[in-house]
């Protein structure tokens, strides 16, 4: 679980493969500790037993190295160390094939790493960023791919890595064995923000995980409709700031809707549909101040319905002082590209329904 915790040696083991991976590295921790130790005491011990004495002669005793017991020695100091190294080297292979050969019925997933995020797409369609929900006792396959530069995805709950290449594809799987939450964390340098680029992955029961898995297309008023499609695209990730009313890694969003944003350009825009819209879409266009660009982009992630619930949330979430703005009617219209377009010549705006899914 993710609750802040005292010190402790090792992350908890939650997949099938961690338990072989900790008692094999015991044993390497072991077998290493044993002859450090046995070393240190004996170049102490024989410092000491065989030290110079003042008005000592020293006699050296005559030695055959050609003896059997000499024969023996050099027999026995070679075969321990090859013996033990073999064991690592066959015990430490084998965990290796097994992580590195996901099984056949693995449920897959797929991974993408951007600097500096985790893209996760399902099969069934849902999308997430920074987070992996899966059910737990299924083996998962994961199939990675990077949009710039190296990564690595490493979840120390399960003891599996594997880094995360632009241009080709790269596999990992695992099998969780315990409903929970864990860290993922990019474990490859790869730019300034690398140690940001984390997330979680939840396991879940598998009716808990088919519930989330199918959630997103329920009831409820536009706006919370709004709120579910801005969880499920992420958007929280970055724009958790709801939470707090405070600005963290993305603009905060409290209050947003109608005020007037100040650009990285010097210019000022004000928040209206279209400008969230395209933030949405193209969000390189039109940079906040103090932030970066490195939000992705939503094209064909979003239809022209779930845009207009999610622009009804961010609506709804007022103004920063907490004053819910309700009074002020969705401007619709804007959200037109026509109109859109008159607001910004030159510029091609998409076309509503452009056949993307909503999840
Ligand atoms: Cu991605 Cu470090």
């Amino acid at each position: 679980m993710l609750e802040a915790k005292s010190f402790e040696l090792f992350p908890e083991a939650a997949s099938s493969i961690a338990g072989h991976v900790d008692a094999f590295y015991a044993f390497m921790v072991l077998v290493s500790a044993f002859f450090s130790l046995l070393i240190a005491f004996l170049v102490v011990y024989f410092a000491y037993k065989y030290r110079h004495r003042p008005g000592e002669n020293i006699v050296y005793a005559p030695y055959d190295d050609h003896s059997l017991s000499a024969m023996l020695l050099e027999v026995v100091w070679t075969a321990i160390p090859l013996g033990l190294s073999m064991i690592m080297f066959v015990w430490g292979i084998s965990i290796y094939f097994t992580e590195a050969r996901p099984p056949v019925d693995s449920m897959e997933i797929f991974v993408t790493g951007k600097q500096w995020m985790w893209k996760i797409q399902h099969m069934e369609g849902a999308r997430e960023i920074n987070e992996l929900h899966i059910p737990v006792n299924r083996n998962v396959k994961l199939t990675m791919t990077s949009e710039d530069v190296i990564h690595d995805f490493f979840i120390p709950a399960f003891r599996t890595k594997a880094d995360v290449l632009p241009g080709r594809y790269t596999t990992e799987w695992f099998r969780a064995t315990k409903v929970g939450s864990y860290h993922i964390f990019c474990a490859e340098y790869c730019g300034t923000k690398h140690s940001g680029m984390i997330g979680t992955v939840t396991v879940m029961t598998e009716s808990a995980y088919n519930t989330w898995l199918g959630a997103g297309g329920g009831e409820g008023s536009m706006a919370e409709q709004g709120q579910a499609l801005f969880n499920q695209l992420g958007c929280g990730n970055c724009h958790a700031s709801i939470v707090n009313n405070q600005n963290g890694r993305c603009p905060n969003l409290v209050g947003l809707f109608g005020s007037t944003v100040e650009l990285k350009d010097g210019k000022q825009v004000k928040a209206d549909a279209s400008y969230i819209r395209e933030s949405v879409l193209y969000p390189q266009s039109k940079i906040v101040a103090g932030f970066d660009d490195y939000m992705p982009t939503f094209k064909g992630l979003i239809t022209e319905d779930g845009m207009l619930k999610l622009i009804e949330y961010i609506r709804s979430l007022g103004a920063k002082n907490g004053v819910i703005n309700q009074a002020t009617p969705l401007p619709v219209q804007t959200a037109d590209p026509a109109k859109a377009a008159i607001s910004k010549p030159g510029v091609a705006l998409p076309l509503p329904g452009s056949g993307g899914v909503a999840r």
